[in-house]
């Protein structure tokens, strides 16, 4: 199995102190599916590059900087699965591929998800129809006839 990415780490103790209020070694290592030793050792290299404070029996908290890169994660995360669901991918599955691509995205790819996610949401409804027509499409594999509504008008006022 490859070894979990430090974002990934970093990523699923931010979530693991949003949900529990604590991430333990074990909690951690069941979250990544990594065993417990993995998770040990990879904790001491977080707190020598100054990501986490880790104290044995307590478990870790995040400092600044770990909380910057974990925040960051998390917010394409978000986008992205908020994207993928757009897409009418199953919940679940739009979730673990979300977790799979947030690394691998470039600044420019992450700028644009993250402005495509707050115009759609920041759209009024009536106008994010397309969307709604999406779905539609998705499902039945036609266009809805309300996509060619605007095109029949013109027909008609011509004709
Ligand atoms: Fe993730």
């Amino acid at each position: 199995m490859a070894s979990k990415s430090l974002e990934d780490y970093l990523e699923t103790i931010y979530n693991s102190l949003n949900r529990r209020g604590h991430a333990r070694t074990n909690e951690i290592a069941e979250d990544l599916g990594v065993k417990a030793p993995s998770v040990t050792e990879m904790f001491q290299k977080l707190e020598r590059d100054g990501y986490i404070n880790y104290r044995k029996y307590e478990g870790v908290t995040l400092t600044d900087e770990g909380k910057e890169v974990a925040k960051g994660v998390s917010e394409v995360h978000e986008n992205m699965r908020k994207f993928l669901e757009m897409l009418q991918v199953s919940k679940d599955q739009a979730d673990e591929d979300a977790c799979k691509v947030e690394h691998t995205l470039s600044e420019e790819s992450i700028t644009q998800l993250s402005r495509f996610i707050e115009f759609v949401e920041g759209c009024p409804e009536d106008e994010a129809r397309w969307l709604q027509h999406f779905c539609y499409y998705s499902e039945h594999g036609e266009f809805p006839d309300e996509c060619f509504e605007g095109e029949r008008k013109e027909q008609n006022s011509e004709g």
